[in-house]
């Protein structure tokens, strides 16, 4: 697939500089590849979280916000591409379909903006050690992920 295009998706996920993102994969693809990064996301919030509420390991800290701030930097802005508002990857997409309109890419940029730079926050706090700061950091990040989710993802089925 050669296709290349803009689209307002680009501009989230730490996507800053105007380059054109090169189109990799089929749709099914490029689900099971965003949703396996938000996962990997998930994991490394979890870990920190232990690390907060637990015995604090520093370097495990470090693992964790380094793996968050290379995804948030990653361009998986890139794998939200117009015919993947719905199909399945590892799963049926929870993607909400306002993400793709361009109404929406104002808000869009605003809210892959917040995340990119507390993902880069939290990296520089948790090279610090001070699990204290960490602890505010995490909840900082941690409402960056809600902010996209309230908007462009749809509440998970339980
Ligand atoms: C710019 C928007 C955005 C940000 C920021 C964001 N997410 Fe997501 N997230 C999504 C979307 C959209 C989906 C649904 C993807 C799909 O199913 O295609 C999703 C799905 C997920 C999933 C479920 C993945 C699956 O298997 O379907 C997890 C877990 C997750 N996000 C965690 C996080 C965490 C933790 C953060 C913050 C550290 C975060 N996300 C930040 C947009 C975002």
């Amino acid at each position: 697939m050669k296709l290349k295009s803009i689209v307002a998706a680009t501009l989230a996920f730490g996507i800053t500089s105007t380059a054109l993102a090169q189109v990799i994969g089929k749709a099914e693809d490029q689900i099971r590849w965003r949703q396996s990064v938000m996962q990997t996301v998930g994991w490394s919030m979890g870990r920190i979280k232990a690390n907060i509420e637990g015995t604090y390991n520093k370097d495990q800290v470090i693992q964790a916000a380094n793996t968050i701030q290379a995804l948030a930097n990653s361009g998986s802005g890139g794998l939200f591409q117009p015919g993947t508002d719905t199909g399945k990857g590892w799963r049926e997409t929870n993607v909400k379909p306002e993400l793709f309109a361009s109404g929406s890419a104002a808000k869009l940029k605003e809210v892959g903006m917040a995340y990119n730079k507390e993902a880069n926050e939290m990296a520089k706090v948790a090279a610090t050690g001070d699990a204290a700061a960490v602890k505010v950091q995490f909840g900082n990040l941690g409402k960056s992920c809600k902010g996209c989710h309230d908007e462009f993802r749809k509440e998970e089925k339980k």
